[in-house]
């Protein structure tokens, strides 16, 4: 008698096994998402997003105008840490449970991995300059999506928005206090995102 046989006849019923209680769940996902759009923004693109638009820039206080720059190494990886939430959040974004369109989210979606993923490179190597640009671009990529599918969080500044942003309640007063709760330096590096810079 071949003692491998038995196994052999196990492996091949337990795969087939497998198999048939795979197929009937096998267009669901694995996953499941515990953020819903607006607490992912919340509570983490935003707050990703502040750290990285704080790190480099001209802040105004009341001694004057100071420049901020990461100052050690780990300053340098909060920086890269805050870029690749934002990457990868544009991946959460996609989600199926997630996303409002197929279209235009999902390409918008990939715009903020992309320019995640360009502040990642800008962090990793250092670059004072690139960390500021990429700030403004990825303010972009926020603002864009936005002016299409939640326009009253838009700054009143931005052409895009519409009048509900001016009422206090709304999910403007809201955005803007988020950006208050940083460091001042954030803060301020964000109040100058939302009329010069970015
Ligand atoms: C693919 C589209 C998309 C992108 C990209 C995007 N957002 Fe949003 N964001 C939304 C939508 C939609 C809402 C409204 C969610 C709701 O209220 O249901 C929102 C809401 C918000 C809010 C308000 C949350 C609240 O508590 O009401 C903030 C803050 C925010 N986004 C920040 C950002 C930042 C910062 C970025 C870029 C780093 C960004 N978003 C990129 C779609 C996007």
């Amino acid at each position: 008698m071949n003692p491998a046989l038995p196994l052999k006849t196990l492996l091949a019923s337990t795969f087939l096994a497998g198999a048939v209680a795979c197929s009937p769940a096998a267009d669901e996902e694995p996953y499941r998402a515990v953020a819903d759009v607006q607490e992912l923004m919340f509570h983490v693109v935003e707050p990703a997003a502040q750290t990285y638009w704080g790190a480099v820039g001209w802040i105004l206080d009341e001694e004057g105008e100071h420049y901020l720059r990461p100052e050690s190494e780990e300053e340098w990886i909060a920086v890269e840490n805050a870029a690749f939430m934002v990457a990868e959040s544009g991946n959460l974004l996609m989600m199926a449970e997630r996303a409002l369109d197929d279209d235009a989210w999902i390409t918008m979606s990939r715009s903020l991995v992309d320019v995640g993923e360009r502040a990642l490179r800008a962090a990793e190597e250092m670059d004072e300059q690139g960390v500021f640009d990429l700030g403004a671009e990825m303010y972009q990529v926020c603002s864009n999506c936005h002016a299409r599918y939640s326009p009253e969080i838009l700054r009143p500044s931005d052409e895009r928005s519409v009048d509900e942003a001016a009422t206090a309640d709304g999910p403007m007063g809201r955005a803007t206090g988020h950006g208050q709760t940083g460091a001042g330096g954030q803060a301020g590096r964000d109040a100058g995102a939302g009329t010069g810079g970015p």
